[in-house]
Parts: C-alpha cells; sequence; structure tokens
C-alpha cells in the first residue's frame, strides 16, 4: 500500500468506494423519499401524482423495496462467477442512473420500468461494494472494521444529500425533477467511479477460479434468465396482464420467508455442520427475525410514516412549508451524530466485561423500534383530535428508530460473519440482505394496512408491530442467557 496517498489513513481505493455509495445513496434515499407521495399523490392540480390508493402504493413501495435487497443475492453470484466486483459495480451504477432518468420521464409505463432497473442496479452495487471495502485490506488488518465505520458514514452523507435535493425538488418543483436529479447524482457517482476505478487495485477484480466451460455454461444460465425476465416485464407493461400489488407483496413476502426458512434447514441439516456449529445457526435464525422484523419499522420512515408527515403534521419552519420528506434527515443526521457515542459506550461496557451480547444488542435495537412506534401511537391520538401534529412526534420517533439501528444494523453483518459455517461465509452476506428485504416487504404490507382507513387504522396496526417486536426481544434476551459467549 502507497502510505503517501492514503483516505484518513485506509487504502486511497475507500475513497473511490466512499464517493461511489455516497452518490448512489443519495440517488436512492433521495427517490424513495418520493415513491408514495408520487404513488398516491391526487391525479390532478399542481405537481399531480398518480392518485393511487394507499393499499395499492405501500404494497408497490413494499415489492420495490423488498426486490431491491432480494436482488443482492444474485448480484452477488454474478459478480463471483462472471462479472467479478468492480465491473458488476460499475454496471450496477449505470443501471440504476438509467433507472432513474427512466423514472423521469413521466408515464406509467416509464414508472415501473425505472423501478425495475433501479432494483437490477441495486442488486449489482449495493451488496458487491461492500464486498471491495473488505478486499482493500489484506488477510486479518484490523483496519477492515473501521473502513467500514467510514463507509458507513457515506451512506448517511449520501442519504441526506438526497432528501435535501430530491425532496425539495420533487415536492416543490416537480416530481420528475426529483426523480432526474436522483439520476444525475448516480451519473456523477459512474464518473467518479471510471475515473478512480484504478485506485482500487486488484480489489474485486477478478472473478472466481473455474474453467472456461463452467464460466460459459453459467454466463448462459445468466443469459436465459434476463432473456426470461424481461419478456414477463415486457408483456406486463404492454398491459398483457395486469398483477394485483397488494396480492403480489403477499406472495413475494411467502417466497422470501421460504426461500429464507428452507435455507437455514438445508444449513442445519445437510450442511454437515458439528454441534457447535449448529448451535449458533440456531442463533443466527433468530437474528434475523429480529433483523427481518426491526426493518419492517425501519422502513415505514418512506411509507407510512412519510404520509403521515404529508398528511397529519405541521411542516411549518418560520413560515416555510418544508418538504416533507426533509423529516427522513433525522435519521442519517442522528446515526453520524450518535455512531461515536455508541461505539464509546460499547468499548466503556466491554471494559468492564458487561457489553451486551449479540442477541442482547438486537434485543435492544427492537424495544427501541417498539418505543418509536408507542411514540406514534401518541402522536396519531393527538392527531384524532386536532391535526395537524407537531413535527417533534415524527423526529422522536426517528431518533429511537436510528438508536436501533445503531445497536442491531452495523453488528449485524460482522455476526453472520462470525457465526455463520465457515464454508458457507460467502453466502451470509446474502442472507442479510435477505432480512432486509423480509422487511421492506413487510414495511408495504403493513403500512398499507395502516392507512387503509386514515387515521383511525394506524394505532392498531402499529400496536401489532409493537407486540412482535417485544415477543422477538423477550426471546433474544432468553437467548442470551443460554448463549453467553456470543459477544460481537
Ligand atoms: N442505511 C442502511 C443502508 O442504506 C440501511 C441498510 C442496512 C440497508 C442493511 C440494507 C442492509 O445501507
Amino acid at each position: 500500500m502507497n502510505t503517501s496517498n492514503t483516505f484518513f489513513g485506509h487504502p486511497i481505493g475507500l475513497r473511490t468506494l466512499f464517493l461511489t455509495e455516497m452518490w448512489e445513496r443519495m440517488s436512492y434515499y433521495g427517490m424513495r423519499a418520493l415513491l408514495v407521495l408520487y404513488m398516491t399523490g391526487a391525479a390532478t392540480g399542481f405537481n399531480p401524482g398518480l392518485g393511487w390508493s394507499q393499499v395499492e402504493s405501500q404494497a408497490i413501495y413494499g415489492i420495490y423495496s423488498g426486490m431491491v435487497y432480494f436482488m443482492v443475492v444474485p448480484g452477488g453470484w454474478i459478480a463471483d462467477n462472471i462479472l467479478g466486483h468492480q465491473k458488476a459495480v460499475l454496471i450496477g451504477a449505470l443501471i440504476i442512473a438509467l433507472g432513474h432518468f427512466t423514472l423521469a420521464i413521466p408515464f406509467e409505463q416509464t414508472f415501473f420500468l425505472g423501478l425495475i432497473f433501479v432494483v437490477l442496479g441495486t442488486g449489482l452495487l449495493k451488496g458487491n461494494i461492500s464486498t471491495i471495502v473488505g478486499q482493500l485490506y489484506e488477510g486479518q488488518d484490523d483496519k477492515r472494521d473501521s473502513g467500514y465505520t467510514i463507509f458507513y458514514m457515506s451512506i448517511n452523507i449520501g442519504s441526506t444529500l438526497g432528501f435535501l435535493i430530491c425532496s425539495w425538488l420533487g415536492e416543490k418543483i416537480g416530481w420528475h425533477w426529483g426523480f432526474g436529479a436522483a439520476g444525475i447524482g448516480m451519473t456523477f457517482g459512474v464518473i467518479q467511479y471510471i475515473k478512480h476505478r484504478n485506485l482500487l487495485g486488484d480489489a474485486g477484480m477478478h472473478p472466481n477460479e473455474m474453467s472456461d466451460d463452467k464460466r460459459k455454461k453459467y454466463t448462459n444460465y445468466l443469459k436465459v434468465s434476463l432473456i426470461g425476465m424481461f419478456s414477463v416485464i415486457g408483456a406486463g407493461l404492454l398491459g398483457f396482464f395486469a398483477i394485483d400489488p397488494r396480492f403480489f407483496a403477499e406472495q413475494f413476502a411467502y417466497f422470501l420467508t421460504i426461500i429464507a426458512g428452507l435455507y437455514f434447514l438445508y444449513l442445519f441439516i445437510f450442511a454437515g455442520l458439528n454441534a457447535k456449529e449448529r448451535k449458533n445457526l440456531i442463533l443466527l435464525f433468530l437474528l434475523f427475525i429480529g433483523a427481518a422484523a426491526f426493518w419492517s419499522g425501519f422502513d415505514q420512515s418512506a411509507g407510512s410514516l412519510n404520509i403521515f408527515a404529508r398528511d397529519y403534521t405541521n411542516l411549518a419552519i418560520l413560515g416555510y412549508e418544508i418538504p416533507v420528506g426533509w423529516l427522513q434527515f433525522a435519521n442519517p443526521v442522528i446515526v453520524v451524530l450518535f455512531a461515536p457515542i455508541f461505539a464509546g459506550i460499547w468499548a466503556q461496557l466491554a471494559r468492564r466485561n458487561l457489553d451486551p451480547s449479540l442477541p442482547l444488542k438486537f434485543a435492544i435495537g427492537l424495544l427501541f423500534m417498539a418505543l418509536s412506534f408507542f411514540v406514534m401511537i401518541i402522536a396519531v391520538k393527538i392527531a384524532l383530535e386536532s391535526s395537524p401534529v407537531g413535527m417533534q412526534w415524527l423526529l422522536l420517533t426517528y431518533l429511537l428508530q436510528t438508536w436501533g439501528e445503531l445497536a442491531l444494523s452495523p453488528i449485524g453483518l460482522s455476526a453472520f460473519s462470525r457465526y455463520g459455517p465457515k464454508r458457507y461465509m460467502g453466502q451470509m452476506f446474502g442472507l442479510w440482505f435477505l432480512a432486509s428485504a423480509i422487511g421492506g416487504v413487510l414495511a408495504g404490507l403493513l403500512g398499507g394496512e395502516a392507512l387503509d382507513g386514515g387515521l383511525e387504522t394506524i394505532s392498531p396496526i402499529f400496536e401489532f408491530m409493537i407486540q412482535y417486536y417485544l415477543i422477538i426481544a423477550f426471546a433474544l434476551i432468553v437467548l442470551s442467557f443460554v448463549i453467553k459467549t456470543a459477544k460481537e
């Protein structure tokens, strides 16, 4: 490594990945904050939206969020076996930019096509770029963890930029300007990546070693799948069949859950694990359920909570009506402010040998999530008496959810790589994203139910969510007494 040319003392290639991820997340979160507002917006008048129902719109949002993270799994496979991670990130970034620009064209077909491109592009980019971060470090380099921490900051700087620019343009000027701005952001990321990709050196350059025949076979599989997929998508867009979004979202949720369940079962029974590995797998299984539940609440920010901000919250600051999406600033800003504090607390506790075990940290994350929805139930109660309510309610909700995120998310991935069976390491990454995918689609389904009858139907759904957070948190706490060794 050339030490005269580093990025905060890290390999200079981290800068390339940092900026690429920053722009990608700018486009992702910027567009996502507009999505349900655009779909549910009145179909006539200034800045007309699509005028779709809450149930449909939230279901589409859920399918989108679920698909984005589900596609990380095939995206990883394609990078491992065909493209190599570096090239996968480049192609992914190009497809994402294309997706946002397609969304900027105001037709219903281009709306869906744009979302599909963003899904496919993110599948190629999101997981693989994180893999390259790890590959910048050699062997057991203990800088790797702090490299990932810096990388996590790029995510939050990116989403802040996204809310700032896309929400303002989209809501105040016109939806399609907001989508276009996301595309321009991603284009900056692409240009930067192309210019500075050489700084990555060999990291993520080569796919797995295999015979030419095998690679050809894999490439053919991919081609056939792509042709099949685009034929179905094309037929759908041309109106040959119609899909009920809620029905599709429900089936997709079952599908993801079954896939995850079968995978765990396969590992448990057929992977030849010893007793200790099996015990760890049970731990991971519960953490997986905890993570999926957590994200099903967390992803309400761009779903039901976004609508609560629009319809029932007073957004005026000193006489200026801020864009609805700006409330979502709270999450990235709080991550940046509190990440060092959380790290400090864990370190202090560790010194006294009191640092919470993995399941306990997940339980803490879920308890914060439960508390955040408890706050929302109070806000809904007040709004039922007199709407709109002040924005402090949503801000407090996001504060609690973000504390939850800080307890659960940064350690989740390392937990999966540490406690997963060694021979299946590569797939643990996909498994972690699969939990986000399940959370995303559930978020859309629950958000739709919550908003189906206006304010009245919100609290029963949020109460139901609080119940399952508490049950899973309780199970994890019990587990933490059984498995004492699982320190992160
Ligand atoms: N803010 C995180 C990100 O965008 C949320 C997340 C965590 C998403 C884990 C997917 C998986 O990266």
